[in-house]
């Protein structure tokens, strides 16, 4: 599976569910994660993100996030277009720790 990783939080781009085949991507407040049993590895959505949140769960030290998208995926709606983008997604692209601001 593909995993939404900690950059997206606050970015929330969304170019992602534009582009998902299967549409498992589900929406917090502000941030987004795949579901790991819906997502069928076509690995599309990964360039997309202007925030290069998406990783394939192959790369080590994704545990967490895994954990994270797959808690998610069964609690938030699932999201199949692109809504509205946060006004200051940019200034958020590639802040440090933001991991303590995900909104669940
Ligand atoms: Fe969807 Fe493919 Fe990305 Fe999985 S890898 S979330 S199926 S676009
Ligand atoms: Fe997040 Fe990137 Fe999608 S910022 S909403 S994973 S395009």
């Amino acid at each position: 599976t593909y995993v939404v990783t900690e950059n997206c939080i606050n970015c929330k781009f969304q170019d992602c569910v534009t582009v998902c085949p299967v549409d498992c991507f589900y929406e917090g407040e502000n941030f987004l994660v795949i579901h790991p049993e819906e997502c069928i590895d076509c690995g599309v959505c990964e360039p997309e993100c202007p925030a290069d949140a998406i990783r394939a769960d192959t790369e080590p030290g994704l545990d967490e996030w895994l954990a994270l998208n797959a808690k998610y995926a069964e609690i938030w709606p699932n999201i199949t277009e692109i809504g509205t983008v946060p006004p200051d997604a940019e200034d958020w692209n590639g802040k440090p720790d933001k991991a303590g601001l995900l909104i669940t």
